[in-house]
């Protein structure tokens, strides 16, 4: 009988020669990273491009993130500054995305970088798609592997939702993080566009600066981030003390009682754990069937930052 997943595969040598394969002739796939799954193709390839624009129906006006095995590999298409070096320094490779100027000699497909001048840059840290990255002479383009605008997969079986049997899905167990990378802009005046599990305190602490949030601003530097994402596509409501019954409760600390519609995101008010526990419970409340999602006030500092920047935008009519 034929396996509703059969597209999932196992990352043994056997398959990793076949997945290098697939990406050397223009194939796309997903791919884990401790972020979230990504769905990878080649960046200096314009049909591997195009497909994966084309199989996330995503606007081509929204640039997708190249990512490297090292910073040999990246100095050949953009520059890294003293900036890049003293913050890759600390966090390189890890769930950090760097906009930086792209090279006139850089071989990226423009299309990726949605024919902009800069290029959102990231090394991953999983050691499955680092050992990919190594085998291969160019870097993946990779967004996360939902449908534009959907829940971001933390599981090899969350992609094959979004895409069913269409492209193989490398299975690296439960993404550690749970949420996509902080979007750090080094093109001229620093800023963040999308917070992340790594925190403007932090990379001020290094740079000895004061970083700007500039998503929150009207400027559009990250298209993709003004717009109703990362959304399991019913009504939710942030700040909530209590919830109906008959609908999914989203909880965060001891205080609140288990029910059978409410999903905990850290009894122990952790907000790491709340990040890596977010976009499942979204997705299991989805697949549930219930209609809308009350959520509690989440803490707005270190991580719980970006929990809610992604509460927000999923809540987003
Ligand atoms: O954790 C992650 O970053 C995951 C994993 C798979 O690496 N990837 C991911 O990609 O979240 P995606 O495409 O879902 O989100 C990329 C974000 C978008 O908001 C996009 O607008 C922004 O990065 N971005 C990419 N290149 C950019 C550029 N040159 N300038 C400004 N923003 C850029
Ligand atoms: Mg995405």
């Amino acid at each position: 009988m034929k396996n509703f997943y059969s597209n999932i595969i196992k990352p043994n040598p056997k398959n990793l020669n076949k997945i290098i394969k697939i990406l050397k002739k223009d194939g796309i796939i997903s791919l884990p990273t401790e972020t979230v799954y990504g769905l990878a193709g080649n960046a200096y390839s314009k049909i591997s491009i195009r497909k994966i624009f084309n199989v996330k129906k995503r606007s081509k006006k929204n640039p997708l993130i190249v990512h490297y095995y090292n910073l040999k590999d990246a100095k050949k298409d953009v520059v890294l500054d003293k900036r890049f070096h003293k913050i890759f320094n600390k966090f390189g490779p890890g769930p950090l995305t760097f906009i930086l100027k792209k090279k006139q000699s850089s071989r990226i497909n423009p299309i990726a970088c949605a024919n902009l001048k800069t290029v959102g840059v990231r090394f991953p840290k999983n050691k499955i798609i680092r050992k990919i990255l190594k085998d291969l002479s160019f870097p993946l383009a990779m967004p996360s592997a939902n449908k534009s605008s959907s829940i971001s997969p933390v599981k090899a079986t969350d992609v094959a939702e979004e895409f069913g049997n269409k492209i193989k899905i490398v299975d690296g167990g439960v993404s550690k993080i749970g949420i996509e990378s902080t979007v750090l802009n080094l093109d001229g005046k620093i800023s963040i566009l999308r917070p992340g599990i790594i925190t403007s305190t932090q990379l001020e602490k290094i740079l000895k600066i004061k970083i700007n949030l500039k998503y929150n601003q009207k400027i559009i530097k990250s298209p993709g981030s003004l717009r109703k994402h990362y959304s399991p596509g019913i009504p939710i409501y942030l700040n909530k003390k209590k919830c109906p019954k008959e609908f999914a409760f989203i909880t965060f600390g001891f205080k609140y009682p288990v029910t059978r519609n409410s999903f905990n995101l850290s009894r122990k008010s952790n907000l790491n754990e709340a990040a890596k526990n977010l976009y499942k419970f979204f997705r299991l409340i989805k697949n549930k069937g219930y209609k809308k999602i009350y959520v509690v006030k989440i803490p707005n500092k270190g991580i719980g930052f970006a929990i809610n920047d992604r509460l927000k935008r999923a809540a987003k009519k």
